[in-house]
């Protein structure tokens, strides 16, 4: 008999079955997620372009963090307005690149849902030809909240209906969670389309791959060095094996090869940025990744408790980030809160 092959899953259809077969989401955030996607196409060809694009370099500008912003940066953030302001799926939309929210224009009609982002991270790698990529994050709009401003963002992370982020590396992929497991997609780059292919990604609760940035090791607190100088230690410190260390500093980057073969990914507090109380965003960097790795089996802290049970205070603030492999994290953790209860 003649067997058909297989048809490969598109992110439309995996969608639509999502919203047809399992009740997961509706016809709203099946548009934003696609909306979303394709405008990190468009930012993967931007990025892909490189010098021939006349992409690279500084915009010129500062973001409301102070930071110098990349050509990149200001482009991606367009991109992502533009895409989304008109669909009728959202009531407003917050970024890293702008100091308050972004509000639906009058002439469009508004939706049930806010998105959050951080349109170009891993920004020192643009000019450097290294993977970067795009973070977001969806909240549903309070109740009531005809004009949502920056008070609307401020839900704990366990509140996210749907988070994501897009790497753009040798392929282009997209890696989602809706609440249910983590799914990763390809970009076809011919087709043009997002394909399945790889579902249900799981972290490794056991790990010797970490990634942080040690030339900070002097500025860190005790807790943090004791648990990196016991790694490096290898196998004759009190580990008994040999840790490896890979830093790219683009977090979607460490993140997603800690989803493809484990390890954990730390910034921690440090004496130079103790002011700002870390260097990571907790709305558009640690709740999509917190809510993404542990909803492939790993865990996310800001050292001392759950990230996404942290109850945001501002649009644009940071945290320490602590996540993926589950036994590693809970051990870095457990080291903070003695020295906390000390
Ligand atoms: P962004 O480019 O969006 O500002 O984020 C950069 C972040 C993160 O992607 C990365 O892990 C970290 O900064 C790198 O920090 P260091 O340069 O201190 O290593
Ligand atoms: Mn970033
Ligand atoms: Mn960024």
């Amino acid at each position: 008999m003649h067997s058909r092959t297989v048809a490969p899953i598109s992110l439309s259809r995996f969608l639509i079955e999502e919203q047809r077969e399992k009740h997961h989401i509706n016809a709203d955030l099946r548009l934003l997620i696609e909306v979303v996607a394709r405008a990190c196409k468009a930012i993967s060809i931007a990025v892909g372009k490189g010098a021939l694009g006349g992409v690279l370099g500084s915009a010129g500008t500062e973001n409301v963090q102070g930071e110098v912003q990349k050509k990149l940066d200001v482009l991606s953030n367009e991109i992502l307005l533009e895409a989304n302001e008109w669909g009728g799926h959202l009531a407003a939309l917050a970024s890293e690149e702008m100091d308050a929210p972004h509000p639906i224009p009058h002439r469009y009609p508004k939706g049930e849902y806010l998105l959050v982002f951080d349109p170009l991270d891993g920004s020192s790698n643009i000019d450097v030809n290294v993977s970067v990529g795009t973070i977001f994050s969806v909240l549903r709009c309070p109740a009531g909240v005809r004009e949502p401003d920056a008070g609307a963002f401020l839900q704990p992370g366990s509140q996210q209906v749907a988070a994501g982020y897009a790497v753009y590396g040798p392929s282009t992929m997209l890696v989602l969670t809706l609440g249910d497991g983590v799914q990763a997609f390809t970009l076809d780059r011919e087709l043009g389309s997002f394909v399945l292919t790889a579902r249900d990604l799981r972290i490794p609760e056991d790990t010797r791959e970490f990634a942080i940035n040690l030339s900070n090791l002097r500025h860190w607190q005790a807790p943090m060095r004791r648990y990196i100088e016991e790694l490096l230690a290898g196998k004759s410190g009190p580990r008994g094996v040999d840790f490896n260390l890979r830093w790219v500093a683009s977090m979607v980057a460490d993140v997603h090869r800690i989803l493809c073969r484990g390890g954990i990914f730390i910034y921690p507090l440090d004496a130079k940025i103790k002011d700002r109380g870390g260097k990571l965003r907790l709305l558009y960097e640690a709740n999509p990744m917190a809510f993404i790795v542990e909803q492939a089996g790993g865990m996310a802290t800001d050292g001392l408790g759950r990230i996404l049970d942290l109850v945001p205070q501002s649009l644009h603030q940071r945290v320490p980030v602590f996540l993926g492999s589950k036994n590693e994290i809970a051990r870095v953790t457990q080291y903070h809160r003695e020295a906390a209860a000390a």
